[in-house]
């Protein structure tokens, strides 16, 4: 099947390793544009260079934007439209599940996994959402299988990553009549070298492999690259029809009749 991405531009938040990694790679495996962004200049730049050696340098853009900082997204819009004139699709996929396992986390927790999870994603998405408009293109939003239901995940977390599909859902109905389709993920466990997996695993193997085996009917985790075919389907135009949708890709963890 061919997703005719080629040379669509592409902005994915958070994206300098994980799934925002892996999803940057789909796209431009795919021949698209991308822009690369995190926190940290010099880690982009970095990984820029990697990349170059497999794909078209000149598709990789890589910028630094603090996303709970509404200024540097709006200084990130005018750098990419300055460079790429527009931009075709939107993956909002910066999100933080680091909290705590208090029944009832601290306002100040609260505050700041909304930060990350939440209100970055909708500073981001109506920052650029005119030039989607303009493109007639699509917004991704990776939101979590916590906030699909309970899975003892941080409860500030699940409640962010809940609101945020809240969000996709309703901006969907409303986008279409701007000929814009908006969808979202939501993961179960994903593993990779540097992730939260990771230090989960590290700190206790036995009680992770046991968690694993005991809720995940596929009995692993899943691979970043396993979301990121997912994203590159859902925001081409193969999936011209999908809007307002919810895929959970998490290996059959929270599968059941209501
Ligand atoms: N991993 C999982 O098992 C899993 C499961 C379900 C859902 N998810 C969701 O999937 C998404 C990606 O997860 P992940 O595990 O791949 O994330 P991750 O390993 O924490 O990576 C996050 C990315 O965002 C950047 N970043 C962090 N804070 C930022 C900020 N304030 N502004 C700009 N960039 C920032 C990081 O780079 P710097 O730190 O250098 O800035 C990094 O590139 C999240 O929304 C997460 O909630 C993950």
């Amino acid at each position: 099947m061919k997703l005719n991405l080629h040379e669509k531009r592409v902005l994915i938040t958070g994206s300098s390793r994980g799934i925002g990694l892996a999803i940057s790679e789909a796209f431009l495996e795919e021949g698209a544009r991308v822009t690369l962004t995190s926190r940290h200049q010099s880690d982009l730049d970095q990984l820029k260079n990697t990349l170059s050696q497999r794909f078209v340098q000149s598709s990789i853009l890589a910028l630094a934007c603090e996303f709970t900082d509404i200024e540097r997204i709006r200084k990130l819009k005018e750098q990419i439209n300055l460079t790429w004139k527009g931009l075709d699709i939107l993956i909002i996929n910066l999100g933080s599940g680091k909290s705590v396992s208090e029944p009832i986390p601290s306002i100040e927790n609260f505050e700041r996994i909304f930060q990350v999870n939440f209100d970055s994603a909708i500073n981001t998405s109506r920052e650029f959402y005119s030039l989607i408009k303009e493109s007639r293109g699509s917004i991704l939003f990776i939101a979590s299988i916590a906030g699909v239901e309970v899975t003892g995940a941080p409860t500030d977390y699940s409640v962010a990553k809940s609101a945020l599909i809240a969000y996709s859902k309703n901006l969907a109905r409303k986008a279409a009549r701007d000929g814009v389709r908006v969808n979202c993920i939501a993961p179960g466990n994903i593993y990779f070298d540097g992730g939260t997996w990771e230090e989960k695993v590290k700190a206790d193997p036995e009680r992770i492999q046991r968690l694993i085996e005991t809720t995940v009917p596929l009995h692993r985790f899943g691979k970043p690259e396993e979301i990121a075919a997912a994203v590159a389907f859902l925001a081409s135009e193969r999936s011209s029809f999908t809007t307002g949708a919810c895929l959970i890709i998490d290996g059959g963890q929270t599968a059941r009749i209501f």
